[in-house]
């Protein structure tokens, strides 16, 4: 059976568990190392990742090139306007060629459902760098900081200010199959998929709707936000203003627990989702954040190649 890891359900609670663990421990056996150095043991030597990139990135692009190099593997990076994928070659043929390539497969894409194509297609794992429904690997990097901030995720409550979207699905997500909580506080209209919110709670998590965004995070352990405009959405005044009520601002973080972390997945819109005072302030874990992208897709290679 191919590993694929299209969201955090393909591997489950105690797999999760298993790649953060391996997360941290290679993150710290490799601690002040020249970032290019590749891993003692380099456990994908001799394995290419092919990258398809139909959005913009970042992180998801370096962090993943970075893994692999780290691993001893190497990369392929694509943008799909200049594939043929961009002029029509189905999203099935490209995963039958590119699995006689490449050894895994990453794509970035709009629709969930290609996602879901390339896996049924490919004869090498595709794992998801988001889609329009999930971005699965940023939630491991979420967790994978939230643990070395709290020690722990299980019976944490974390809170969700803003859009109802992509990275809020993975969260909630994660929380079925971790053990935490999850306060949704999006303005009416912008709530996430009730399908998402339905499987989290059938596995036990307590996923509550608070439209006061004060009530939403009061006492929370996590306080977590992200674009109100996502890649592909178009702007609207509408939206923002509905949204602006759900900025996180100091006065936010002071409702949460004391000891609160704040997470965004980046890039943030600073005067919109979130005050600067918040993403520069002390409560901000989220350039460990955006480190712990390298290090929680390492762990995630190594699962889907069979290592975890
Ligand atoms: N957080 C995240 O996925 O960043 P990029 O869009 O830069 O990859
Ligand atoms: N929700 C955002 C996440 C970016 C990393 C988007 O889809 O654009």
């Amino acid at each position: 059976m191919v590993r694929h890891f299209l969201d955090l359900s393909d591997a489950g609670g105690n797999a999760l568990a298993a790649m953060l663990e391996d997360a941290m421990t290679r993150k710290d056996a490799r601690k002040d190392w020249p970032k290019g150095r590749v891993d003692a043991d380099a456990p994908l030597a001799g394995n290419t990742l092919a990258m398809i990139f139909e959005k913009n990135s970042t992180r998801t692009r370096v962090s993943f090139d970075m893994a692999m190099r780290q691993l001893g593997g190497t990369t392929i990076v694509m943008d799909a306007g200049s594939m043929q994928l961009g002029r029509g070659e189905t999203v099935a043929d490209t995963a039958r060629v590119l699995s006689r390539f490449a050894d895994a497969i990453m794509i970035r894409t709009d629709d969930h459902e290609k996602i879901r194509q390339m896996a049924q297609h490919a004869t090498v794992p595709v794992i998801n760098g988001l889609t329009d429904h999930s971005h699965p690997c940023q939630i491991m990097a979420d967790l994978q900081t939230v643990i070395e901030r709290r020690a722990k995720l299980a019976g944490t409550t974390w809170a969700w200010l803003g859009d109802g979207n992509n990275v809020l699905h993975s969260i909630i997500e994660a929380g079925g199959l971790l053990g935490f909580s999850v306060r949704v506080g999006c303005p009416e209209g912008y709530d996430p998929s009730p399908e998402v919110v339905e499987l989290a709670r059938s596995r036990g998590c307590n996923v509550s709707f608070e439209r006061d965004p004060m009530k939403a995070v009061a006492g929370v352990d996590v306080v977590v936000t992200d674009t109100w405009i996502s890649m592909g959405q178009k702007h609207a005044e509408a939206k923002l203003a509905a949204m602006m009520p759900y900025q996180v601002t100091p006065a936010i973080m002071a409702a949460a627990a004391r000891d609160a972390v704040f997470l965004h997945c980046l890039p943030a819109h600073r005067g919109e989702e979130v005050a600067d005072a918040v993403i520069d302030g002390p409560q901000s874990a989220v350039w460990d954040e955006a480190e712990n992208r390298l290090h929680a897709q390492k762990s995630i290679l190594r699962w889907c190649f069979g290592q975890i």
